[in-house]
């Protein structure tokens, strides 16, 4: 794992946002959550894993960059996800949404391993330098990997515009970008997410249900994304007995 910045101390900014971009996305779809056109599916989502095979060039591509942060149980399983979401959205440039939630978190293999916890899961993490840097890393890395298996410069700059900002920068800028952001929180509420999650803001599986259910469920864009997480975080407080173990 290299590492590409040199700061150790931590710094706080607010991400720069593109307020024509927000607005036009808020004026799309002036409901919100946004309500889905097409099949909505709450089962449990390893009844629905992605089988499709087109993108496993991608992973191939960037399988060491799946080792980093536990990328390689995140990033598939909010590929599922994604996919869901793109069934109940079947308006939605799927091969975009698929593409760009499989590479989004891959930067953060490229940063500072040590600041991945300590910055990136503190007070205010939204805000920390170093999630900014696991975006920008995320975009170069998008930007080599794709164009070698054939993928267009407008197709490679629309899921390089999904990953930056897709953790610091709290408003949308298209359908694509809020099914990606939907199925980046998704995961959290499936019981692993819920074991892996926990233990990066050091919370009890009980303490981070209770998160996911107080911020989290609020932040989710669609409708769809809402009726999966409250699915997901039923079935995953039952089978760790959050009630008891408090
Ligand atoms: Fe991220
Ligand atoms: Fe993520």
């Amino acid at each position: 794992m290299s590492n590409l910045t040199s700061s150790t101390s931590a710094t706080r900014r607010d991400a720069i946002v593109d307020a024509r971009a927000a607005e036009a996305f808020v004026r799309a779809y002036p409901v919100q959550p946004i309500p889905a056109a097409g099949t909505l599916d709450t089962s449990p989502i390893s009844t629905s894993p992605s089988v499709a095979t087109d993108l496993d060039p991608i992973w191939r591509a960037v399988e060491p960059e799946t080792r980093a942060r536990c990328n390689d149980v995140h990033l598939p399983i909010s590929l599922a996800f994604a996919e869901r979401l793109c069934d109940a959205h079947p308006e939605a440039d799927r091969r975009t949404v698929r593409v760009a939630i499989l590479l989004h978190d891959t930067g953060w293999a490229r940063v500072d391993e040590s600041r991945i916890i300590s910055e990136g899961f503190g007070p205010d993490w939204r805000r920390s330098e170093i999630r900014f840097e696991h975006e920008r890393q995320g975009c170069l890395i998008a930007a080599e990997v794709l164009p070698p298996l054939g993928y267009d410069p407008a197709f490679v700059n629309a899921v390089c515009a999904i990953i930056e900002g897709h953790d610091t920068r709290m408003v949308a800028y298209s359908l694509e970008d809020a099914l990606v952001r939907d199925a980046d929180r998704l995961w959290r509420f499936n019981h692993t997410g819920v074991a892996i999650s926990s233990t990066w803001f050091s919370l009890t599986p009980a303490q981070y249900t209770d998160r996911l259910e107080a911020d989290v469920l609020p932040e989710l864009l669609s409708s769809a994304g809402v009726a999966m997480a409250r699915a997901e975080l039923e079935r995953s407080r039952a089978l760790l007995k959050t009630t008891v173990l408090r």
